[in-house]
């Protein structure tokens, strides 16, 4: 879970933004894509040097109305987007050479606090948790998948060692009742007994938001599609809060800047087939002074490549590395 603004204050702080801003220099303008607009907290900070051009994207279609204060501003250097990430390279009119493209995961402290979009615990009453441009909602998931799929779900996405056994007691208790928010958090909270350092339900509602939001086909292909329209040179950066979505971006960047051989009788100068290159292999975290600032950005980490050459089906190892958890998400075809 995301959160760059600080609860209960009206402030935005958007995460790493020095550390991101040092990284791209945007005083020497060009075209950024941000992928996950949200409060608009880089796009704006970006624009405020005069060559930069920003494209932004995101799936919440309440994202339009900051959008469009935005675009009265910033004019044509600014254009939104009501798209998913996955389909960055399907965006019309980019004619420009990008820059960079920006991640920034997961979801606002609005969203979360947001009761349409139950994303939380603590909301009350019928499940949901879409962000926006879905195809089924956390009522559907939990009130009829079969208790194995659900299993999974909880097992993949949310790395919780009661899975089986919540599981089951949904399918049980739904016979007599649908289950909404409450009903859920009391069936964790009835198999976890005490609640530890994080709340009983915090990784089944994790689980339960990425499936419903399909996060991990829209990060791998957000990834793959953005490697294939970054210019050479082009920086690709993405700030991320769990460990499921840390695996897969550490991966996608540490297999694609390894020297990969093409041929071995090619001379070896000629023979280097790397996508991108690493100036870390380290992730980047906020400092102590901005988590003092804003407590939730303690987990984010930054990770960041720069792309070395245009060079087509790269994608195959990668996709095939997360192929469970892609098969996994394809569970929702049944609903
Ligand atoms: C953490 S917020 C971004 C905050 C933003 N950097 C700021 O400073 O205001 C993440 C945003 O990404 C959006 N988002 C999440 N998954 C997405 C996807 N697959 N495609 C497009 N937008 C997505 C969410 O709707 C949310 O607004």
């Amino acid at each position: 879970m995301n959160a760059t603004i600080l609860p209960n204050s009206e402030k935005h702080y958007p995460v790493l933004l020095k550390e991101i801003l040092s990284i791209i220099s945007p005083q020497n303008g060009g075209t950024l894509i941000d992928c996950t607009f949200g409060q608009g907290g880089y796009s704006k900070e970006f624009l405020k040097f005069q060559k930069i051009n920003i494209i932004a994207i995101d799936r919440d279609p309440e994202c339009k109305i900051i959008a469009q204060k935005t675009k009265e501003i910033y004019k044509e250097r600014f254009s939104f987007f009501n798209k998913k990430f996955s389909e960055i390279n399907k965006i019309e009119n980019i004619n420009s050479k990008i820059k960079a493209i920006i991640f920034d995961l997961g979801y606002s402290y609005t969203q979360i606090k947001d009761p349409k979009k139950g994303l939380s615990f603590e909301n009350k009453g019928k499940l949901n948790m879409r962000l926006g441009l879905n195809n089924f909602s956390a009522n559907d998931v939990v009130n009829k998948l079969g208790q194995k799929d659900l299993e999974l779900i909880f097992k993949y996405f949310g790395e919780d060692k009661d899975s089986r056994i919540i599981s089951k007691r949904i399918v049980d208790q739904r016979l007599k009742n649908n289950i909404n928010t409450e009903r859920l958090v009391s069936i964790i909270n009835s198999v976890k007994k005490k609640s530890g350092r994080i709340h009983n339900a915090t990784k089944i509602f994790q689980a339960i938001r990425i499936f419903v939001n399909k996060e991990i086909s829209e990060l791998i292909y957000g990834l793959i599609n953005s490697a294939k329209i970054l210019d050479v040179n082009g920086i690709l950066l993405v700030v991320s809060f769990h460990s499921l979505e840390d695996k897969i971006i550490k991966y996608f960047f540490k297999s694609l800047s390894e020297d990969k051989k093409i041929s071995r009788y090619y001379p070896e100068e000629k023979n280097q087939n790397k996508l991108f290159e690493l100036r870390s292999r380290k992730p980047i975290y906020p400092s102590h002074q901005e988590i003092k600032i804003n407590k939730p950005s303690r987990s984010a980490k930054l990770r960041y490549a720069i792309k070395k050459k245009n060079i087509i089906n790269f994608e195959r190892d990668f996709i095939n590395k997360f192929s469970k958890l892609l098969e996994i998400e394809k569970l929702s075809e049944k609903l």
